[in-house]
């Protein structure tokens, strides 16, 4: 079967990857009253907006019920009602909010987005919800192949295995790794990394508290991530500490896993040569080169963090997920693992598969990449808007203690659609109780780094125009006096 081919600007499959139902003209027009219907319901919400007061009792409830069923309550009173626009989403109580964290990452075009309803919809109409790894459709192939041809435009990477979470992604990538090194036993990692919730990478993850009372099995050894305060020596020290380890563990390490921006871990990034250097000594010792898309796939300047960087000749295997609705592993020729390494019985549902599918091509063909793209333009209104807010207030901004304990006045920082800002020193404290007047006053976000501690902001870059984030900061500003 050929790809399927898409109207660019909608993402819509045009041929047989439909089910057969989805392209009648009965059908179509159904789908076409159905999306009407949404956006007439969905028409009154335009900006935040707080609770109705009849509504009150009804979030209350359930939200009783979710600590009940999940034995603790959740970070936010948050239950969403199903309504929503774009970036504002409305909760079960009537008040709407902008959500700035999308599901940590995963609501790429926001909330109701026509293009993403009409691709669940089409799944809908398919034979089955989940398609696996013995029995698939044509989407799951669809989807592969056009992460391989984006892949693979700056890398060696050329297969795809699709699965339905991250961290499964990352297990798929951790057992490629260790079968082309012989079962190496040891892994590097970056101080301050994350990479899921399994087991194996719960324990790579640089956070006790993900760890507590686990039988621990993995052995990893944990790189500095780069220091702008102190530049080139952070290089040097980062270099020299992964060339020692390697001295004292010859042939043990199955693979170094790299984040270009650390997501969790404080949305830093580093310059090219931080990178270029510690994959070549990799290259050298025979050590295999991961990269964890997980969080930055599709969020940058280019659909792999790793094109922007020029780092893709260096990549043997990258994993992905979020805003691609299903994730996925990708690996090189060279490391195609022998059959029975992967599988399951699920790799994605179709709605997932459709939804991620559509979504992909929105983004590679909607204007978004590129120094000059929506996602660049995006972040640029939000560092102008949070450059002039520490400007105004320097109250809220006082310098904070890196992890390193160097001194720091990055106050706003991240790349493309991964933005953070650093207020009250980083302290967890502070930020975690501004995160709640935030939701209390209209904005949902989230917190990022393990000391200093950041506001974290995950915009639905598909659909966010800059000039909305002037809402996002005026409500910021007064949920900053109020936690100050
Ligand atoms: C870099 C990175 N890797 C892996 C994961 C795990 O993904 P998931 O939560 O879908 O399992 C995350 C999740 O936030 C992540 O940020």
């Amino acid at each position: 079967m050929s790809p399927a081919t898409a109207n660019a600007t909608t993402g819509v499959a045009t041929d047989a990857m439909l089910p057969a139902a989805a392209c009648r003209t009965d059908v179509e027009l159904s789908i076409k009253a159905l999306l009407a219907a949404v956006a007439a319901d969905g028409a009154g919400i335009t900006s935040a907006r707080p609770a109705i007061e009849e509504k009150k009792a009804l979030l209350q409830e359930w939200l009783a019920r979710a600590k009940e069923v999940r034995a603790r309550g959740g970070y936010y009173p948050y239950v969403g009602s199903g309504r929503g626009r774009g970036a504002l989403v409305e909760l079960m109580d009537g008040s709407v909010k902008w959500d700035m964290i999308n599901g940590i990452g995963v609501h790429m075009f926001g909330h109701c987005d026509p293009g993403v309803m009409r691709a669940s919809l089409h799944a809908a109409l398919s034979d089955v919800v989940m398609e696996g790894n013995l029995q698939f459709n044509a989407d799951g192939i669809a989807l592969a192949q056009l992460l391989c041809d984006e892949a693979s435009r700056a890398s060696r990477l050329k297969h795809c295995f699709v699965t339905n979470s991250g961290c499964m992604a990352n297990e798929a990538a951790l057992k490629i790794c260790q079968q082309k090194t012989g079962a190496a036993p040891r892994v590097l990692a970056f101080r301050d990394c994350f990479m899921g919730r399994s087991v194996a990478m719960s324990q790579i993850g640089d956070e006790p508290a993900y760890r507590q009372g686990l039988a621990l099995n993995m052995l990893v050894d944990y790189i500095p991530f780069y220091h702008p305060e102190i530049g080139e020596r952070s290089i040097a020290t980062s270099v020299a500490l992964l060339k020692e380890l390697i001295r004292r563990w010859p042939k043990q390490h199955s693979c170094f896993v790299f984040e270009l921006v650390q997501g969790e871990g404080g949305f830093k990034t580093a310059p090219r040569a931080f990178f270029a250097e510690l994959m070549t000594v990799c290259r050298e010792a025979g050590i295999p080169v991961w990269i964890d898309e997980v969080q930055t796939f599709g969020r940058t300047t280019t659909m792999f963090a790793y094109e922007a960087m020029d780092l893709g000749e260096f990549v043997d295997v990258a994993t992905l997920g979020k805003m691609s609705q299903a994730c996925a592993c990708m690996y090189t020729e060279a490391m195609n693992p022998k059959a029975g390494l992967l599988s399951g019985t699920f790799s994605a549902s179709v709605s997932a598969l459709q939804a991620g599918w559509s979504v992909l091509q929105r983004m590679r063909d909607g204007g978004y990449y590129g120094p000059e793209g929506r996602i660049a333009k995006l972040y640029d209104a939000f560092r102008t808007r949070a450059d002039a807010l520490v400007k105004q207030h320097p109250e809220f901004f006082p310098p904070y203690k890196t992890d390193g304990g160097i001194e720091s006045r990055n106050w706003v920082g991240g790349v493309g659609g991964m933005m953070r800002l650093t207020p009250f020193g980083g302290d967890k404290e502070r930020v975690s109780r501004l995160l709640q007047h935030l939701f209390e006053d209209g904005v949902i976000a989230f917190l990022c780094g393990h000391g200093p501690c950041h506001l974290r902001f995950l915009p639905p870059i598909g659909v966010m125009e800059p000039q909305q984030f002037d809402e996002v900061f005026a409500i910021l500003k007064r949920s900053l006096a109020r936690t100050h």
